[in-house]
C-alpha cells in the first residue's frame, strides 16, 4: 500500500479519542503526552513496573507475521501485567496455511472474544486495512512494514525523557538504514510532535530518508559531521530482509564508515545517550563497546516498552 493512502485518521472516535493505535502521525501531542505520563505512573520510585486489573477479563491476541523478541514478549508481559488473557496466535500452524483469508481468520479470533489485537507484518497498512474492517475490538500496530512502530518510538521518547526532558532543546542523530525503518519514521513523527528541531539523520546514499526536506530534518552522509555535539543517538539495524540483494552493504566497510565506535560517540556531547530498538548486530552497526558503555540506554529501552504497551493497552481499554 502507497504511503499516502495509510491514513491514521481512524484511531481517534468522533470525540477524539484513542481508539487503536495505527500510527504517530496525526497523533495529537496531548495524546502522546497522556500515553507518557500513563506509562510513567506505572513504573515505582525503584524503576519496578506496578501490576493492574485495567484489562481484567478482556482478551489480547498478539499476531505477529514477522520475527520479533522485545516487541511481542513485552506486549505479551504489558497485558498480562494488566491482567488481560493473552493468545500468541500460532501462524505457522493456523488457517491461514490452509488458504484461509486474512479477515476471515481475524473474524474468527473476533468470535472468540478477542478485543484487542497487536499485529505485526511486513505489509504497510495492514493493521490500518484491519482496524477500518473489524469493527468493534482494538488493534494496536506492532510495526508494519516500513511505515510505523508506534510503540516503539513512545518508548523511545520515554526513555529519552526520562534523561533528558526538554525535546524542544535535543539533538536528536538517527544513524543508520534508514529508508527502511518504521522505527526511525515513528522517531521522527514523535519527535517533531514533542518539538525537537534539530533531527539529524545520518545514512549512506542508499539509506536516506526519502520523505521530502524539511526545515527541522538534516540529512548527512558523513557520520562524524552528523554526530558533533548531539544528545541522542538512535543506531539502526541494516534490515536486510527489505533489501533489493545488490543494495545490501558489505558489513565490514559499514562498519567502517558507519558503525558507531567510541571514537565516534566522542563526537556527541560528553552526557550523550546512545539508543538501539533492537535486535543488535555488534560490529555491523555498533561496537561492542559502546552497546555495553554507561552511555547505552538499550536495555532499558527494553524495559520501558512494557509500561509503554500497558499504558498504550489500558487507554484502549478505557475507551472501548
Ligand atoms: C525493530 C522492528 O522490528 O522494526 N525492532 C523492534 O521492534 N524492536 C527494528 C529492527 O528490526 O531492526
Amino acid at each position: 500500500m502507497k504511503k499516502e493512502l495509510i491514513n491514521n485518521h481512524i484511531q481517534l472516535d468522533d470525540s477524539g479519542r484513542l481508539v487503536h493505535l495505527l500510527g504517530l502521525e496525526n497523533l495529537p501531542k496531548s495524546h502522546l503526552l497522556d500515553i507518557l505520563e500513563k506509562a510513567d505512573g506505572l513504573i515505582d520510585a525503584n524503576g519496578h513496573l506496578k501490576k493492574s486489573k485495567a484489562l481484567d477479563d478482556m482478551s489480547v491476541a498478539n499476531l505477529f507475521f514477522e520475527p520479533s523478541t522485545r516487541t511481542r514478549n513485552t506486549f505479551e508481559i504489558a497485558a498480562m501485567r494488566s491482567s488481560a488473557n493473552v493468545i500468541n496466535v500460532d501462524l505457522a500452524n493456523s488457517a491461514l496455511k490452509k488458504n484461509e483469508a486474512l479477515m476471515d481468520t481475524m473474524q474468527s479470533l473476533k468470535a472468540m472474544q478477542i478485543d484487542m489485537f497487536v499485529i505485526r507484518h511486513k505489509q504497510s497498512g495492514l493493521p490500518h486495512h484491519v482496524a477500518q474492517h473489524l469493527k468493534g475490538v482494538s488493534i494496536l500496530n506492532a510495526g508494519d512494514g516500513t511505515n510505523a512502530h508506534p510503540t516503539q518510538a513512545l518508548l523511545d521518547m520515554l526513555s529519552i525523557r526520562q534523561h533528558k526532558p526538554n525535546f524542544e532543546a535535543l539533538s536528536v542523530a538517527i544513524v543508520g538504514d534508514i529508508i527502511h525503518s518504521r522505527v526511525a519514521h515513528s522517531d521522527i513523527q514523535a519527535l517533531k510532535t514533542l518539538g525537537t528541531t534539530d533531527i539529524r539523520l545520518i545514512a549512506p546514499d542508499g539509506l536516506q530518508y526519502g520523505a521530502k526536506n524539511e526545515s527541522t530534518i538534516k540529512r548527512f552522509s558523513d557520520i562524524d559531521a552528523g554526530l558533533k555535539d548531539c544528545d541522542v543517538i538512535i543506531v539502526l539495524r541494516l534490515q536486510k530482509e527489505r533489501m533489493i540483494e545488490a543494495d545490501i552493504p558489505n558489513e565490514q566497510d559499514y562498519f567502517d564508515n558507519y558503525g558507531l565506535t567510541k571514537e565516534r560517540l566522542a563526537l556527541a556531547k560528553p552526557d550523550a545517550i546512545v539508543m538501539h530498538p533492537g535486535p543488535i548486530n555488534r560490529g555491523v552497526e555498533i561496537d561492542s563497546a559502546v552497546a555495553d558503555c554507561k552511555q547505552s540506554i538499550i536495555l532499558q529501552q527494553v524495559t520501558n516498552g512494557i509500561a509503554i504497551r500497558m499504558a498504550v493497552m489500558q487507554i484502549l481499554a478505557q475507551n472501548s
